[in-house]
């Protein structure tokens, strides 16, 4: 009997912190990184990853909160006899990677999916999942990004017209993940990635995701980058410490964006409390693009302790008013020109529940000083004027 109350006892103690593994003592503000897709896609190759765990450190983005060097798809091989996945011939040895990676004071992550094959075609994680998160734990990583991929073929064949079985199926799949995860015992940000389908903000949180993909993928073009980010209005009230709107990640630096463009990029993704993935070549970055990546004030207002997202203020023709609410009060607010010419934006403080305000303008590094009422700026053509206020 004693044994059994010392066991119940045992239990409690430790569930909490187990529950929380995957929740917000992980990610407590929006991960903070690097993954290799968005520029080296299928190409990606441990000397690749190294560089950017390299850059990393050296560009300034480590200092400036960077800390995940994430590998997309297309790292898996054939799995063995016993079925454990092993990597392919691009990546010879993930552990000393992992140590590598960890030497530079990062952490590193890993990608799978639910499904048999991953969307690049590599092998998944279906009907190996606790074997995978152990060996996921047993390399060292500290961040799986599970993407749905095939699954949904799985979907479609055992679900036809049952949508509601369908995504039951697709739940389980997820929560079957974050258990096994949690049984490692090894902290492990939990990415979904499932392009936003069934309101995955409603639930993904209860099945341990850290993160979870709102839309389908970004890619470094002006259309794109600002559909995807604008259309995260009214997601806000959904994230918040430990569990976070992911928007996909940054292409700052990526296709042929103009300084302007980029910036406007980084401050919506910052207004949006979004996690901050760069998909650059951060071993061949120009400073421009690193003076955008590692602007701190622009930064602070991602990762600000309250965890709240920022959301729509207004919306008239091409211009929009965005804020954002920041520990100790202050508020970050961001007027966006999406047109082809520079507009003037207006900006009235009653709107944002204020009469007046000390603002900086954190582009241009610039105090503003006590300011009643309203604001006014001229903002560039595919632009943002972004300010902090303090009351
Ligand atoms: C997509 C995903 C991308 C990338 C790619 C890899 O489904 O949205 O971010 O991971 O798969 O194949």
């Amino acid at each position: 009997m004693l044994k059994v109350i010392r066991a119940l006892l045992l239990t409690a103690l430790f569930m909490p912190s187990l529950l929380l593994a995957q929740s917000s003592t992980l990610a407590a503000t929006p991960p903070m990184g690097w993954n290799s897709w968005n520029l080296f896609a299928g190409r990606v190759t441990d000397k690749d990853v190294r560089a950017a765990a390299d850059a990393m450190v050296s560009s300034g983005m480590k200092d400036a909160g960077y800390i995940y060097v994430n590998i997309d798809d297309t790292w898996q091989g054939e799995r063995d006899a016993q079925g454990n996945i092993q990597a392919n011939s691009k990546f010879p040895d993930m552990k000393a990677l992992t140590d590598y990676v960890h030497s530079k004071g990062l952490k590193i992550g890993i990608y799978s999916g639910p499904g048999a094959q991953t969307c690049a075609h590599y092998a998944g994680s279906l009907g190996h999942e606790a074997q995978d998160a152990k060996t996921y734990a047993d390399w060292g990583f500290d961040y799986l990004k599970y993407d749905l991929c095939s699954f949904r073929k799985n979907m479609m064949e055992e679900a036809p017209n049952d949508p509601a079985k369908a995504t039951q199926m697709m739940k389980d799949a997820y929560a079957k993940m974050q258990k096994a995860l949690l049984a490692t015992g090894r902290p492990i940000v939990y990415s979904f990635c499932q392009y936003g389908w069934d309101a995955v903000w409603e639930w993904g949180p209860s099945l341990g995701a850290n993160l979870w993909r709102t839309t389908g993928d970004i890619n470094p073009t002006w259309d794109r980058m600002t559909l995807i980010g604008f259309s995260q209005a009214g997601l806000s009230k959904y994230a918040g410490p430990g569990h976070w709107n992911d928007p996909d990640m940054l292409e700052v630096g990526n296709g042929k964006l103009t300084l302007d463009e980029n910036r406007l990029h980084m401050s919506l993704w910052a207004m949006l409390a979004a996690p901050l993935l760069a998909g650059n070549d951060l071993s061949k970055m120009p400073p421009e693009t690193a003076a955008i990546l590692t602007n701190h004030e622009v930064i602070a207002i991602d990762q600000d302790e309250l965890g709240k997202q920022g959301d729509r203020v207004s919306a008239v023709g091409p211009v929009e008013i965005w804020a954002k609410s920041l520990k100790g009060g202050d508020k970050a607010v961001a007027l966006f020109n999406r047109d082809d010419t520079p507009l003037p934006v207006t900006v009235k403080f009653s709107d944002l529940g204020l009469k007046s305000a000390k603002a900086r303008d954190i582009w241009q590094a610039k105090d503003l000083g006590k300011l009643d009422g309203s604001y006014t700026a001229t903002v560039p053509r595919h632009g943002v004027v972004l300010l902090r206020l303090t009351k």
